[in-house]
């Protein structure tokens, strides 16, 4: 019996070999694998075999019937012109769905920030990552003793080149490429050594100043209140509290009333009630004397904002390592 089915298998096999047509692949499967076929009745034959040889007979017979019908189906759609792969393909399945990608939350609410100051007439200017310590420092009144620069964990490249530890440098280079009045933001990254739970050894920050005739402490109040206002959308709390930079005199840190708690106090807001969003001031006279301006003709403000806290605030997000562990079931959700 099992020699009668390896013969008929080859038997088959030469004989599909040698179809060329439809008619020939037709008598083929009459031939080999109907109703009325050889193979068929070998097949029931199988049942009248001694009862210890019936498994293999059997298991080798269907085995045989498969191969020779996969063989029949591939032949099929070879002639009917389908192009013959390893596996055939059926063009008329749905092809495969390419999801689009999107921004990253950071960049989105980068450009959000952006958006509001660039409807509130600011330009958007970029500056090097890679920053000169006369920018980052010198310049901003930091001189090279300065205890301020305790603050800043710098990252150094050479003596006098670093990464620039905030945004802004780019006050200087605004200011010594202009004259006022100058209307600013300035987007990007910043570096600082430093990486625990809430610190990031690099993050992004949104520097913005404002030189012209007779600016006051009051101008600052109103932008970073129809700023706030924009970003969370209504009626938020906002509080100054003094402080200080060395490129900023008077200097505030600006707190908006935190939303997690509404005010009543929280882990978030360290039961204060209150989260700090920024740092701001009005431009320290000898930061435009460095530049060359007359700080008896102009005045300005300055701030500058971490991207990311405001993202936090904003998203409901409270672990700052989500932003850069690039999760996508974190990053789909914006
Ligand atoms: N550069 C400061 C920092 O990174 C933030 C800052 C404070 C920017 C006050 C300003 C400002 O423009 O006026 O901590």
């Amino acid at each position: 019996m099992l020699d009668k089915l390896q013969s008929l298998r080859q038997e088959a096999l030469d004989a599909l070999a040698a179809v060329k047509d439809a008619q020939a692949l037709e008598a083929f499967r009459i031939r080999y694998l109907g109703r009325k076929s050889e193979f068929a009745t070998l097949l029931r034959g199988v049942g009248k075999l001694p009862k210890e040889e019936r498994p293999r007979a059997g298991a080798l017979a269907n085995e045989i019937r498969a191969e020779l019908e996969g063989l029949y189906t591939a032949k099929k759609q070879e002639l009917a012109g389908w192009r013959q792969t390893r596996t055939a393909v059926d063009c008329s399945l749905p092809g495969r769905r390419t999801v689009p990608g999107h921004p990253h939350p950071v960049t989105r609410m980068m450009e959000e920030v952006c958006g509001i100051f660039e409807a509130m007439g600011f330009t958007v200017a970029e500056g090097p990552d890679v920053e000169l310590d006369f920018y980052n420092f010198e310049a901003l009144n930091i001189p090279s003793h300065h205890p301020a620069r305790d603050m800043h964990d710098t990252f150094y490249i050479a003596d006098s080149v670093l990464l620039r530890t905030h945004t802004s440098p780019m006050q200087i280079r605004a200011m010594e490429a202009g004259e006022p009045p100058l209307r600013m933001i300035a987007p990007g990254k910043v570096y600082r050594c430093d990486s625990d739970v809430t610190h990031t050894p690099m993050f992004h920050q949104v520097e913005g100043f404002l030189v012209d005739r007779r600016v006051s402490f009051a101008d600052l109040k109103g932008v970073l209140g129809a700023f706030v206002a924009q970003v969370f959308d209504g009626d938020v709390p906002l509080r100054f509290r003094p402080s200080f930079f060395p490129f900023t005199e008077p200097s505030a840190e600006v707190d908006i009333g935190c939303m997690i708690c509404r005010g009543t106090g929280c882990r978030v807001c360290k039961q204060t009630g209150w989260i700090e969003i920024l740092g701001a001031g009005m431009i320290d006279p000898a930061v435009f004397t460095s530049v060359g301006y007359d700080p008896e003709q102009v005045s300005g403000f300055a701030f500058g904002l971490g991207v990311e806290r405001i993202a936090m605030l904003k998203y409901g997000i409270d672990d700052l390592r989500l932003f850069y562990d690039n999760d996508l079931r974190f990053l789909r959700q914006f």
